[in-house]
């Protein structure tokens, strides 16, 4: 499973890749908003930053929702860097766009999927990813697992190659569960990443390996 991190922060953006285990980045307005990076140019820029630090997809979301105003933005997201996937919302107007990516050859990330028939019309429409969002799911008290469960029954049906990139995860468990259903990505802060490496066995068994070690050597 691939792991991309959901965040427009540099220096968490580094962290995870220096990790060694980052294989791309999300993301959306509101994480750009929330970095203070505002005006196109400064956003342009700032994509660029994220694909100089990480060797991996990084999807950018168009604003525009009308069909015209997504191919334009989308394709100069496009050739801002080969690595940019572009990210378009889950509305008729993204499908249509793309359907005019994938036949270009532009890689797309279709977001804000919260539906098996959503993410069924992203697969048709060319979607080179789909992002179902679990955990804003979880937050109304649906489930957002069975949602990716029912995602991958219906790609691996039909054979469709669109990729499952679990979105909105909370928390290490997030993870795992989606590695066990099949996800194909998953998406997510730094903090779920860091969570995986915690168990407390981990932490009394190296105390007394160090132990141990002081007691014969010392
Ligand atoms: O970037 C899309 C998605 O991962 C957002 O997650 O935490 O805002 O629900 P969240």
């Amino acid at each position: 499973m691939k792991f991309f991190i959901d965040t427009a922060n540099l220096e968490e953006i580094k962290e995870a890749n220096d990790l060694g285990v980052l294989d791309g980045v999300t993301t959306n307005p509101s994480l750009m908003a929330k970095e203070g990076i505002t005006g196109t140019d400064n956003i342009m820029k700032h994509y660029v930053a994220i694909c100089n630090i990480v060797d991996g997809d990084v999807s950018a979301e168009v604003i525009a929702t009308d069909y015209e105003g997504i191919i334009r933005e989308g394709m100069i997201l496009a050739e801002l860097h080969e690595n940019i996937v572009v990210k378009v919302p889950m509305i008729k107007d993204g499908i249509k766009a793309l359907k005019y990516f994938s036949e270009r050859g532009v890689r797309t990330n279709c977001t804000l999927v919260f539906s098996a028939g959503q993410a069924l019309l992203a697969a048709k429409a060319g979607a080179t990813y789909v992002s179902p969002f679990l955990g804003r799911l979880d937050d109304i008290s649906a489930d957002g697992l069975a949602l990716i469960e029912e995602i991958r029954l219906i790609y691996d049906n039909y054979g469709y190659e669109t990729q499952i990139l679990a979105a909105s995860i909370r928390h290490a468990m997030h993870i795992v569960d989606c590695a066990k259903i099949g996800a194909d990505v998953a998406t997510c802060p730094l903090k779920p990443i860091l969570q995986l490496l915690n168990h407390p066995l981990t932490d009394s068994g190296l105390a007394q390996f160090l132990a141990d070690y002081k007691k014969g050597n010392s």
